[in-house]
């Protein structure tokens, strides 16, 4: 029988309902139960095949992807999007059509956010969003997996965000604790709030879960009383040419020990990353008593294997 989330695209956590979130989460712990008991192989993907495409490089994606597909008995094949014709201008909805009638998923990680909709009108298969310029929703699911290990219910914490909230990790991060009731502050200069599309949506979940939503200025004001303190790049993959521009704008935002001392004592600190010492977070801090940042890289494989076989199975 099709589970709730069978032959579905993952785009946005906004294609995801609040119970759906959950039901990540919890096959999530469940898989990640018997890993830890020794089942590393569970073929529930036996004879199926995704497609992995890169646009940008990838470290933690990349691998953990690979490996949950063939955890799961399946078998991933990756691609640069310059080694398809992709790259070579054939249009995103060609390559769409042509990949659903040899792999049983596509996921890819793009520029822009619109290659995915385009992927996803045309294939037959899910469309998984590994990174786009708008959001990265397996980010924002380990992240409130791991959230959840460490600190219990989300919808008792304050999570708060702190750095360039209009990327793609916060706009999920954003999304995610909406969805599941809890307070979310995010601490950025007001050009780099989150964009107003994502904004709308979260608000709109907020609604029907009781999570309340805050935007600030001031990083010292939002990180008072923080249970998890987040941030990520000032400069994400493909703004390279506003560097210099984010770089000053964001200097306040540097997540340091003095910072970290406004939150709760037992607050922790998470990062997406890769990291950038000096810039966004200190040594002291990713590598101090606050960080969860190894725990939350590794559940990146829990839950992407469980989103592979809820949409796949
Ligand atoms: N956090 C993350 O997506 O890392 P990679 O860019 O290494 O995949
Ligand atoms: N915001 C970062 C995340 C990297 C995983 C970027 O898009 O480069």
């Amino acid at each position: 029988m099709p589970g709730p989330l069978s032959g579905r695209d993952l785009l946005s956590i906004n294609d995801l309902s609040p119970e759906e979130v959950r039901l990540v989460l919890d096959e999530a712990r469940a898989l990640k139960l018997r890993f830890y008991a020794g089942e590393r192989i569970i073929p529930v993907l036996r004879g199926k095949t995704i497609a992995l495409i890169f646009e940008k490089p990838s470290t933690r994606t990349r691998v953990s992807m690979e490996v949950a597909a063939l955890q799961l008995g399946a078998t991933p094949l990756v691609f640069n999007r310059n080694e398809l014709q992709l790259g070579r201008g054939e249009p995103v909805k060609d390559t769409a059509r042509v990949l659903s009638r040899y792999v049983d998923a596509i996921a890819a990680r793009v520029y822009s956010h619109r290659s995915l909709v385009e992927m996803a009108a045309y294939a037959d298969v899910p469309v998984i969003n590994m990174l786009s310029d708008l959001e990265h929703p397996l980010q924002a699911l380990a992240d409130a997996l791991t959230i959840i290990e460490k600190k219990g219910d989300l919808s008792r914490l304050k999570v708060v965000y702190v750095g360039d909230a209009r990327n793609n990790v916060a706009h999920s991060l954003l999304l995610v604790v909406a969805k599941l009731g809890g307070h979310i502050v995010m601490a950025a200069p007001r050009q780099l709030w989150p964009r107003s599309e994502i904004l709308e949506a979260a608000k709109l979940a907020a609604e029907e879960t009781g999570a309340a939503i805050e935007l600030m200025e001031d990083p010292r004001e939002a990180v008072k009383g923080a249970d998890v303190v987040y941030t990520d790049v000032w400069v994400s993959m493909g703004e390279e040419a506003e560097a210099e521009e984010r770089r000053r704008l964001l200097q306040p935002y540097q997540v340091n020990a003095e910072l970290m001392q406004l939150a709760r004592r037992d607050a922790i600190f998470m990062h997406c990353l890769p990291a950038h010492r000096s810039e966004e977070v200190t040594e002291e801090v990713l590598e101090g008593r606050w960080s969860v940042v190894w725990d939350q890289a590794e559940n990146r494989l829990h839950v992407q294997k469980a989103v592979l076989s809820l949409l796949l199975s």
